[in-house]
């Protein structure tokens, strides 16, 4: 009990940035390369929004979050897992993108060796969290385990998402669902797991939230003013990505994004905080979009 109350003492936020630090140590203890352990940090901090973890954390908690340090581990694992995804898309292979969060992109800072090894360490990383923290919840590793391994892997996850912009077409809910929906859906399923709850009630909260949160990136990237964005911008159009302003326009892809903030807040189960977490849905699947589209296209 006293470990619960610690925990809820430093907040959500708190907890992110404690689990995300102690596993970038681990990571760090002599003889670790040099290079590599200061790209690993300029990866993982500062932060961007650390929105998929913070979802984890609210469904562990609507779940009774019994077991916080599980709960923690698997906030880290998901973050380390977005923050690796965005040090590989970010490499000039993909996206060509020298700065991500305000700040030069890890390849633009260590070169393209160290950024390749930094994002798979990240990875490795996040299975290894998993793996400590279950030892102590052997019942519930194995299924956190492989919701956050299906977030990222194939046939549908983050990988799957990144390999959909080599093919010659590909529909977009597809490559929505693949390249940012799966990890938010790990997200929601991997809280409840923590807590030792029934993942499947919470699996279309993330996909919807996930859908609508890459729904209105797309946005920021198409009509971002200069200084708007923290990355760069107009990125689909110069690498012909699909893109839910390409596929609807700008107000049809608003329109699109209201949709689905709505199924994903609708598909929140009745839990304690249920209009807590509805709140935190349409919020954060709404934060990126610049303030003028939403006023506009009412
Ligand atoms: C960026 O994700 C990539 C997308 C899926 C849109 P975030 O917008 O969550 O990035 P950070 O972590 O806040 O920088
Ligand atoms: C986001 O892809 C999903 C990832 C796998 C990183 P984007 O290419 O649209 O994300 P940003 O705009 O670079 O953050
Ligand atoms: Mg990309
Ligand atoms: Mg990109």
């Amino acid at each position: 009990m006293k470990m619960i109350a610690e925990h809820r003492n430093i907040g959500l936020s708190g907890r992110i940035e404690a689990a995300l630090d102690a596993a970038l140590l681990r990571g760090a203890v002599s003889p670790a390369p040099p290079t590599l352990v200061e790209a690993l940090r300029h990866s993982v901090f500062p932060g961007g929004a650390r929105v998929r973890p913070q979802l984890l954390l609210a469904v562990a908690s609507a779940c009774g979050d019994d077991m916080p340090g599980l709960s923690d581990a698997a906030a880290a694992a998901v973050e380390l897992l977005h923050c690796a995804s965005l040090v590989h898309d970010d490499m000039p292979c993909f996206d060509n993108a020298s700065t991500r969060r305000g700040l030069p992109s890890t390849h633009a800072v260590y070169g393209e060796q160290i950024a390749l090894l930094a994002g798979d360490a990240l990875i490795v990383m996040a299975f290894d969290c998993l793996a400590r923290a279950g030892l102590a919840a052997p019942a519930r590793v194995c299924g956190l385990v492989s919701v956050v391994a299906r977030g990222v892997g194939m046939p549908g996850g983050i990988v799957a998402g990144q390999a959909w912009e080599s093919e010659r077409s590909c529909s977009l809910d597809t490559y929505h669902a693949a390249k940012t929906g799966a990890l938010f859906e790990a997200a929601t399923m991997a809280g409840a797991l923590a807590a030792g709850a029934d993942p499947g009630p919470w699996r279309t909260v993330g996909a919807r939230l996930g859908a609508a949160y890459q729904v209105a990136d797309d946005l920021l990237d198409a009509v971002a003013l200069p200084g708007e964005a923290d990355k760069p911008t107009g990125q689909d159009v110069t690498h012909t990505r699909p893109s839910a302003v390409k596929a609807f326009d700008v107000d049809g892809a608003v329109a699109h994004l209201r949709l689905l903030v709505e199924e994903a807040a609708a598909a929140v189960p009745e839990c304690r905080g249920a209009e807590q977490l509805r709140d935190l849905v349409r919020v954060q699947a709404t934060r990126l979009v610049p303030r003028r589209l939403i006023h506009t296209a009412a």
